[in-house]
């Protein structure tokens, strides 16, 4: 069955992702002015998790287990070990307390709580909620997206020189860095300039309305990218693996998005090909 006839109006859904984000959003807000005094747990070597992303992640737990008790939940925090085939299957509510969380422990302004409802393992409502910019990015399936509540489109731009290109670098593992720093000369060579913000949800929103032209990224998990992709989708957009194949969703993947002219320059250029 499809996701219209089992959840029928989606917008009772968004209207509980908007309030987890924004009840999330506040306790990020709360803690920023504190930043420096927080304490930081590796994850990795360069990946650190902070009390903030915590307390944000439980906040939205909170909420959705209780108001939709019957979702899967992959959340980056404390619910990350969830395999892609039980996402699969009917809803499921994918988390990202806190993207951006190395903007956030330096007080560089570019961070967001970004929540994904998949039905059947693709995305059926999205938010992302930038919150040092307050701006709310939401979208459902069929329904658009907007921001602040107004309707966004992809940018019409089809000539790459006049084209900004977002993207976010390789940072866990730094051991094979050259087929990116290849894939970014390529796109240097050919554009009007290229951003690394450092929060992958945001970049998919700055191509959702026309800020980005296209984006890319070689390594992204569900969380990052599973609500900018209905976002970018609904504005008109693109959203697919660097190869061109369907994005997943439910499983760590590369990220390519743009205007439908863009996306397919950024493709050839990541990929070697034609500019
Ligand atoms: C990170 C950000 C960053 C991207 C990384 C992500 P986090 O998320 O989205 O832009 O380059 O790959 O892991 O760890 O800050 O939630
Ligand atoms: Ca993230
Ligand atoms: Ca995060």
């Amino acid at each position: 069955m499809g996701y219209q006839q089992e959840l029928g109006d989606l917008r009772p859904l968004l209207d509980l992702v908007v309030r987890a984000a924004r009840d999330a959003a506040g306790v990020i807000r709360e803690a920023a002015p504190r930043v420096r005094t927080l304490d930081w747990q590796s994850k990795g070597p360069v990946d650190f998790v902070s009390e903030v992303d915590l307390a944000a992640e439980a906040r939205i737990l909170a909420l959705v287990r209780k108001e939709l008790p019957e979702a899967t939940v992959l959340a980056e925090e404390t619910a990350a070990d969830v395999s892609p085939a039980s996402l699969q299957a009917g809803l499921a509510v994918v988390v990202d307390p806190l993207d951006g969380t190395t903007n956030f422990l330096h007080g560089y302004p570019e961070y967001a709580v970004s929540i994904a409802l998949l039905f059947d393992g693709e995305p059926v409502v999205a938010v992302v909620h930038d919150v040092p910019g307050d701006e709310r990015f939401t979208a459902t399936a069929g329904g658009g997206c907007h921001l602040n509540g107004l309707p966004c489109r992809v940018s019409a731009i089809t000539d790459p020189r006049r084209a900004l290109i977002g993207t976010g670098f390789p940072f866990k593992d730094v051991s094979d860095i050259a087929p990116y720093q290849a894939q970014m000369s390529r796109v240097m060579a050919g554009v009007s300039g290229v951003r690394r913000p450092g929060a992958a949800s945001i970049d998919l929103a700055s191509v959702a309305c026309g800020r980005f032209d296209a984006f890319w990224e070689t390594a992204l998990s569900p969380w990052d990218f599973a609500a900018g992709m209905l976002l970018v989708r609904e504005a008109g957009g693109l959203a697919t693996t660097l190869e061109g194949e369907p994005l997943p969703a439910t499983r760590a993947s590369s990220v390519l998005a743009g205007n439908p002219a863009m996306h397919a320059w950024l493709g050839a250029a990541v990929r070697g090909g034609e500019r």
